[in-house]
């Protein structure tokens, strides 16, 4: 019975030391936080619930610091004290002046104490001066959000970074302010923008590892922190109780320092903010020095923009993609097509290897579930190795193809663009393409006559609606097997519509200006370049001969498609060069239809060649092939254009750069696939 009590003491005692040691809490704003808070000199606490802890006066010091000190040793376990972990998470705004640079910075602290008498502003943060600064005795323990050159000649010479500071202003690591979420890419963070940033601390006491992870706020936080992990013993920094907090300052350059929220725990992980609940601070500007006059006008103005923001709020809401921190450009606002990096590295698993359907020579294509309905996309990452110029006309361009809607073609849903990536959601498609259908050695399903009748027959119906029926008119300009996506019901849709077009805007390349796939070029598109809906026809009737014949347009420099369809056609034997893989089982009427059809829209005269709606009265029977001697003289059938010197399908020899994107592709690079 004893002993029972014992061990309810026992465990009551260190189930009490536990307790005692770990320091868990959280401020979505501060409001009604002032007896929480220890604040010093600048900082103070806004009715609004924001912490200030400098305004935008000169050479001003602000501290805050959780009024209760913290248990950071453990003395239990070893000989040598050991710190304990941590984790931690905040937002903060710096505020800048409207002109010109802000200064200096903020700092998380862990330090001895809530007050730092002594301690200098500018470059020192409110943390340190130039006689201690780098002294042991000082156990101060910081994460600067620095904006000005200081310290850290490895910053850059903007100032703008993020460093972990040890008894010393002088970083032991220091990262210019980015977010990445991933190893490769990055995008910078201006750190006194005024919007409002979340960054993560996390000390891990067993391996002594310290990391720094911030990302403007709203995004999901990254996965790969800005800084670490980074090897730092605090063991050997902090004292037995310690305070946890911020101290910032200003020098002749001066900026508004806020912390908007803030969690804190020595036991898992930070408790998560609301971040709805967080009282995000105005960005106000330096009112003092205006005369009344000058402030009746900027009052206006003020009005006048909060009204626009306002009016901007409500269609963002309105359209139900506010996405309030997302580093955008104004227009890019305006684009309803354009869909969250975040969103689209979640779908496709951070763009996983395994996630990859398709590659060519613009990148690759992964699939991918969009997080916000569950609906499966593929998602092209185009990348280019410089930036792209005139992104905003080429995205306004494919906001225009996104509303582009067709049971024929594979819709093109939205783009997003990161630093020199551009990425372009599609729906997606399961059954591959039908060029990997046709002539894919390992699969040995052989698509039937009937199915491939009818993806024709859709295909027609696709490019008339690009070519006719849509608003403008589009010329798709890389027709081909490798470009059609067949669907669960094996209807065949035309995919990367348009997309041709706008490479040739000279956004994406310096290179030459013809676009399109060797094999499908008409004649006359390598002599003037001029793409045409009669250029679109060319290609379709190679298209049709591929479906027919079972093979590709160019097999070797000996093996043309359409010349071995033209030679059977002249000894009367045309239906000889239909796919000897269909066994015969095919309608013969519709197979001499779609092979002397090919003939008549890859003819030679961009003249000779129908209309899409045309081909269209062609398949359904509603109008009569024109007989086989209206196709002209054989001779002018079989101009090779220069272009097919080529060895192969797959190679281009010859004059035509590849360019990083690859104006003429040769190998097919299927959205869906
Ligand atoms: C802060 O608290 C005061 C009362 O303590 C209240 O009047 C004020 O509205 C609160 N502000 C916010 C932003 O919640
Ligand atoms: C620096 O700070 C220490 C206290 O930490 C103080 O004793 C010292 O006088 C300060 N030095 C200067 C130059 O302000
Ligand atoms: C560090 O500070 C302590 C006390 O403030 C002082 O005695 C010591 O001389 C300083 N050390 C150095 C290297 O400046
Ligand atoms: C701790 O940081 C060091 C580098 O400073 C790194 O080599 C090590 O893998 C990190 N450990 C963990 C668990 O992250
Ligand atoms: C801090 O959080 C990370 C995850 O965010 C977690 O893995 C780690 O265990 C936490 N550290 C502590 C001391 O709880
Ligand atoms: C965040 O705060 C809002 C407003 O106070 C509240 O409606 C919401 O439930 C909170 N979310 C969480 C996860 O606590």
């Amino acid at each position: 019975m004893a002993s029972t009590i014992y061990l309810v003491l026992m465990f009551l005692f260190f189930y009490m030391i536990v307790e005692a040691r770990s320091v868990e809490f959280i401020f979505n704003g501060f409001n009604g936080s002032e007896k929480a808070l220890s604040l010093d000199r600048a900082s103070i606490i806004k009715p609004t619930g924001l912490l200030r802890l400098t305004s935008k006066t000169q050479n001003a010091i602000g501290h805050a610091f959780y009024s209760e000190p913290i248990q950071m040793l453990d003395r239990s376990s070893s000989s040598s004290p050991n710190a304990l972990s941590f984790n931690t998470t905040f937002v903060f705004q710096i505020v800048s002046p409207s002109e010109g640079k802000g200064g200096y910075g903020l700092a998380f602290t862990l330090a001895p104490s809530t007050q730092l008498p002594g301690a200098a502003a500018e470059h020192y943060l409110g943390l340190f001066n130039s006689t201690n600064n780098g002294n042991r005795s000082n156990h101060i323990f910081a994460v600067e959000f620095d904006t000005v050159n200081g310290f850290n000649e490895k910053s850059d010479s903007e100032g703008n970074h993020v460093g972990i500071n040890v008894n010393s202003m002088q970083s032991v690591a220091s990262e210019t302010a980015s977010f990445r979420y991933d190893a490769s890419r990055s995008e910078d963070l201006k750190l006194e923008s005024g919007n409002p940033i979340q960054a993560w601390i996390e000390y891990d006491g067993e391996t002594k590892n310290v990391s720094v992870t911030i990302c403007p706020m709203g995004e999901d936080k990254p996965i790969q922190p800005l800084i670490g992990p980074h090897h730092v013993d605090l063991s050997e920094v902090v004292k037995e109780s310690m305070y946890v907090g911020f101290s910032a300052s200003t020098g002749k350059k001066t900026s508004s320092h806020y912390i908007v929220g803030w969690s804190f725990s020595t036991n898992g992980a930070a408790p998560p903010l609301n971040l709805s609940e967080l009282p995000i601070a105005p960005h106000e500007k330096n009112s003092s020095s205006f005369r009344p006059s000058v402030i009746a006008i900027i009052a206006s103005l003020c009005s006048v923009t909060t009204l626009l923001f306002a009016i901007l709020f409500l269609l963002m809401v309105y359209r139900r993609k506010w996405r309030p921190f997302e580093a955008l450009e104004n227009w890019e606002l305006e684009c309803p097509h354009r869909f969250r990096y975040q969103d689209l590295y979640t779908a496709t698993k951070g763009f996983k290897k395994s996630e990859i359907i398709g590659v060519g020579g613009f990148g690759a294509v992964y699939k991918g579930r969009l997080p916000s309905n569950g609906n499966e996309v593929a998602v092209k990452k185009i990348m280019t190795h410089n930036s792209i110029q005139g992104l905003r006309e080429f995205t306004a361009e494919i906001e225009s193809l996104g509303r582009l809607r067709h049971k024929n073609l594979v819709n093109l849903q939205g783009w997003c663009k990161r630093n020199n990536d551009l990425l372009l959601v599609y729906d997606y498609i399961p059954n591959g393409s039908l060029a990997g259908l046709l002539f894919s050695r390992r699969n040995n399903t052989v698509l039937s006559w009937e199915q491939r009748f009818n993806i024709v027959k859709g295909i027609a119906a696709g490019l008339l609606y690009l070519h006719e029926e849509w608003e403008q008119v589009v010329i798709h300009r890389d027709v081909k097997s490798g470009n059609v996506l067949i669907d669960a019901e094996m209807n065949g849709r035309l995919g990367d519509f348009g997309l041709a077009r706008l490479y040739d805007h000279g956004t994406l390349s310096h290179t030459t200006n013809i676009v399109g796939t060797i094999g499908y070029l008409a004649p006359e598109l390598t002599r003037t370049g001029q793409a045409s809906t009669s250029s679109d026809v060319y290609a379709y009737g190679i298209l049709l001969l591929e479906v027919a014949c079972g093979r590709k347009p160019v097999e070797t420099s000996n093996f043309i498609l359409i010349e071995s369809v033209i030679e059977y056609h002249q000894m009367g034997r045309i239906l000889d060069a239909a796919d000897p893989k269909l066994n015969s089982a095919f309608e013969v009427k519709e197979m001499e239809l779609v092979l002397r059809l090919g003939l008549l829209c890859s003819h030679q005269k961009p003249k000779a060649r129908p209309a899409m709606r045309e081909v269209i009265r062609y398949l359904n029977w509603e109008d009569e092939l024109p007989a086989i001697d209206d196709f002209g003289s054989s001779d002018s059938l079989r101009v090779r254009p220069k272009f097919m010197e080529v060895v192969s399908s797959d190679t281009i020899t010859g004059s035509y750069p590849s360019s990083s994107i690859g104006n003429i592709t040769t190998d097919s690079m299927d959205a869906g696939r």
